[in-house]
């Protein structure tokens, strides 16, 4: 009996999940809505919100038998419907609840394993309890501060110190760059840095500036020059611009030896620019994911440069 890969696509980024897999030289066995199947294990991909391996068929003859064999499996399920919603529903009505509650900013990790689910037909279940995320279909939730930051985009530096990043931070220096109207560097003075740069063209807002412990640079960010700085903890990025000038931006401050760890947003036009976006994860040890919180961008990260 075969096995298959399950990828659960971001929404409304299909077509990027498609040219993914065509990349990779994957080709898709079965695709229902935004999920597709591939034969065999594969890891997983930027543009699916939730892998799943070793995705099981299950024969079922009624709801109650489709939640026993469920619950047989596992505690945690997240449901996917392709078809038969109700049906699927009043199967999932009948496992366990599972907690969907927002989380605080760097809150750990929920431990338990998170299964993925589909009624592929009326009386099949595909199902499998090893995904690549914890959170139901990968969707994660913050207990969000609307008040102080000054936009939404906190939320992906949120999402990135809290399941990419969790290690604490003991002081250093932090770098912010496109950083107007100052989420990311409110963030980052939230963490323990003993000192955060940001900087911008535009102006960045008062209040956060009134936080203190913030040296802003109004400037391009494409004029820096890593030698004028002293060792960098964090290079964050979150500036608007082609895929090709951030890569040369950040090579140019990797290459400094000075920067021990980057995330930057890889941000995209109307195209998704694939050629650049391959060059950024030719940096060795460096990954790109599709964080939770993005949107037509990815987030791409090198945690510990060695000198
Ligand atoms: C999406 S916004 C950043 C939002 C920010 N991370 C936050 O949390 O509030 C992108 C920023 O990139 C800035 N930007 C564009 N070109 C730039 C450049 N050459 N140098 C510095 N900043 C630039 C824009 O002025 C804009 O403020």
């Amino acid at each position: 009996m075969s096995i298959y890969t399950g990828y659960l696509a971001v929404h409304k980024f299909e077509h990027e999940l498609e040219k993914e897999l065509e990349i990779k030289g994957l080709k898709i066995s079965h695709k229902r809505d935004r999920l597709y199947l591939v034969e065999g294990h594969h890891p997983a991909m930027i543009w699916a919100q939730m892998t799943a391996w070793d995705l099981e068929m299950i024969a079922i003859q009624s709801i109650n038998d489709g939640a026993k064999k469920l619950k047989a499996l596992g505690r945690n399920w997240g449901l996917f419907t392709v078809g038969n919603h109700r049906r699927a529903q009043l199967i999932q009505d009948e496992l366990p609840k599972i907690n969907t509650k927002p989380i605080a900013f760097r809150h750990p990790l929920p431990q338990a394993p998170m299964g993925f689910w589909t009624l592929w037909e009326a009386d099949v279940i595909m199902a499998s309890t090893k995904t690549s995320s914890p959170f139901a279909l990968g969707e994660m939730n913050f207990l969000e501060d609307k008040l102080t930051p000054p936009s939404r985009a906190y939320l992906k530096l949120w999402e990135f110190f809290t399941v990419y990043a969790p290690e604490e931070i003991k002081g250093g220096r932090a770098i912010d760059v496109g950083s107007c109207p100052g989420g990311w560097t409110w963030v980052l003075r939230t963490l323990n840095f003993d000192h955060t740069i940001s900087v911008d063209k535009a102006p960045i807002e008062k209040r956060i500036m009134d936080l203190g412990q913030i040296e802003f640079r109004q400037e391009s960010a494409f004029g820096l020059d890593p030698n004028n700085f002293d060792t960098i903890d964090w290079f964050c990025s979150d500036i608007i611009c082609y895929p090709e000038r951030l890569l040369n931006l950040v090579k140019r401050f990797r290459d400094s030896g000075k920067v021990k760890n980057f995330v930057c947003t890889i941000k995209y036009q109307a195209e998704t620019d694939w050629e650049n976006t391959l060059k950024f994860l030719e940096i060795p040890d460096s990954k790109i994911v599709h964080l939770h919180h993005n949107k037509h961008e990815v987030t791409w990260f090198l945690k510990g440069v060695e000198k």
